[in-house]
């Protein structure tokens, strides 16, 4: 009895080691396949095998555009509202104080750690660099350092534009450096970035004022409300303001509709936010937009068939695409969780909670029409119905632990994991114990 028992685990150790001597061999005879001599006899063999090296070349070209594309929208952020000015500031050419990198931190901008030459990085541990000068912002824009900000220098180094990426909402760093300064993390939502103040900084918003029909002071007053970690992408639709939580961009594959309110596939709202919301060059066509009731200002501007021309967006959607459905979701850190609370909790996710219902595990939100009016989930339709479904999209909670910071449901309503769960016991009378609570909070924070 005792013997088996003790042979178990040698047994599966065994098993195990096996199983990563065969993974071994074969990515061995993978490598060689893809690239050395016997290439070519596998390419006779399977005609598909360019497929490997495409998909290669599609996620490093996805990369490129998610982190330093900006589809010429420097024509809006920086010909039209000017932002650039107020980011060199008075004594750089620009207006107002500026933007020195210690303020760029604080309203949530992230530093590329790999941008930085070695020298630059001593002189910075050894406080020999201004981070209170706006003059040291324009350097590091120059390096190509700020993430998600593009800037467009003349040949005598004149600051002249500024851009956005997709990378300046939906990437942060791994604060490796400093605080705010580190490695890139692709697809994380910034959860610092105050999109709203960044905007506000803007001298001229006449654009915004045009179109919402209000005063520059007014536009100025509402983008100051959003705060941290927060951008409202239907404020140019509907004339609203109710911003939601950026969310991440990784975790997708597989997912059907994608944002809060479920606008449609990744490639439609990649097309949506690089035209509509960027103000990138490129062509975006939804005639939902038309719906004059339900996004009065898109409809008045034809924002349901934009075609601004050359076109830079839609030749790069498909890399774009594929390289988000690579970016998986990064797993909880050890540590993070207790281990043993998680494995119950994940039986009441699954059974007495009836989270999986909707949260179909591994997807965790359901294959096929993931859509819910508020009344099933006990909220208020506000913000489901400035989308064209009425309803709010099931969140697909994988990587949940990198986005803890503003809260939970798209305007961050729930301050904590055990708020969400406190909010479904009651909605759903599951009668859920502290313990079993407590349980579940520790398997949604593994996810
Ligand atoms: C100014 C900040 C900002 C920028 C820049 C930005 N996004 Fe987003 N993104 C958001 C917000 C906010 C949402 C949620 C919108 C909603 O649901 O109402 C979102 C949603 C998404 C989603 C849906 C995520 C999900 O959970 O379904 C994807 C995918 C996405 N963005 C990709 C991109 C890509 C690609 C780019 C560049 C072309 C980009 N975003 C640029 C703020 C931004
Ligand atoms: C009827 C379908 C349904 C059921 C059942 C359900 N959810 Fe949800 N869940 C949703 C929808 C829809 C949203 C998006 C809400 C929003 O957009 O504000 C959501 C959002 C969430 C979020 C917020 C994610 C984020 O990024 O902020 C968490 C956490 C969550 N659910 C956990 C759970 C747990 C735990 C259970 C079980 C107790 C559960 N859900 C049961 C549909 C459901």
């Amino acid at each position: 009895m005792n013997k088996s028992v003790r042979s178990m685990p040698e047994c599966r150790r065994l098993v195990r080691l096996g199983l990563v001597m065969m993974g071994l061999i074969s990515s061995v005879f993978l490598n060689l396949g893809a690239s050395g001599w016997a290439s070519q006899e596998h390419h006779r063999h399977n005609p598909q095998s360019h497929v490997f090296s495409d998909s290669r070349k599609m996620i490093v070209e996805g990369r490129e555009t998610f982190r330093f594309d900006t589809f010429g929208d420097e024509a809006f952020w920086g010909d039209t509202l000017r932002l650039h000015e107020a980011i060199a500031g008075k004594k750089n050419g620009g207006t107002g104080p500026g933007v020195s990198p210690n303020t760029a931190i604080a309203v949530g901008l992230k530093v590329d750690k790999r941008a930085l030459p070695r020298s630059l990085k001593r002189k910075i541990r050894q406080e020999k660099i201004d981070l209170d000068d706006p003059a040291t912002t324009l350097a590091l824009l120059k390096l190509d350092a700020v993430i998600g900000l593009k800037g467009f220098f003349d040949e005598y180094g004149t600051f002249k534009s500024v851009g956005i990426q997709c990378a300046l909402c939906h990437s942060t760093v791994d604060d490796s450096f400093a605080p705010g300064i580190g490695k890139r993390l692709d697809g994380w939502a910034n959860q610092d970035l105050n999109v709203g103040a960044i905007i506000a900084l803007a001298p001229d918003l006449s654009f915004f004022a045009n179109l919402l029909n209000l005063s520059q002071q007014t536009v100025r007053k509402v983008l100051n409300t959003w705060g941290p970690g927060k951008f409202d992408a239907h404020l140019l639709l509907d004339g609203k303001n109710a911003p939601t939580l950026i969310p991440p961009a990784f975790g997708l594959a597989g997912v059907n509709l994608t944002t809060w309110e479920g606008w449609g596939s990744i490639s439609h709202w990649n097309a949506f936010v690089a035209v509509l919301e960027m103000g990138g060059q490129g062509t975006f066509y939804d005639p939902r937009l038309n719906n004059e009731e339900k996004f009065p200002i898109a409809a008045k501007n034809g924002f349901g068939n934009v075609r601004r021309k050359p076109d830079r967006v839609t030749k790069k959607l498909p890399a774009l695409q594929f390289y988000q459905l690579a970016l998986t979701a990064p797993s909880a850190p050890r540590g993070s969780f207790k281990k043993d609370a998680a494995k119950k909790g994940e039986r009441i996710f699954n059974e007495k909670a009836k989270c999986a219902q909707c949260h179909v595990p591994p997807l965790f939100t359901e294959p096929g029409w993931n859509m819910h009016p508020g009344e099933e989930i006990g909220i208020d339709n506000n913000q489901a119905e400035r989308g064209p479904e009425n309803a709010y999209r099931t969140s697909p909670l994988k990587g949940l632990w990198t986005h803890t910071k503003r809260g939970f449901f798209h305007d961050g309503r729930f301050p904590t994991l055990l708020a969400v769960v406190n909010h479904y016991d009651d909605v759903f009378k599951l009668d859920l114990s502290t313990d079993e609570k407590r349980d579940l909070v520790e398997y949604l924070k593994s996810l």
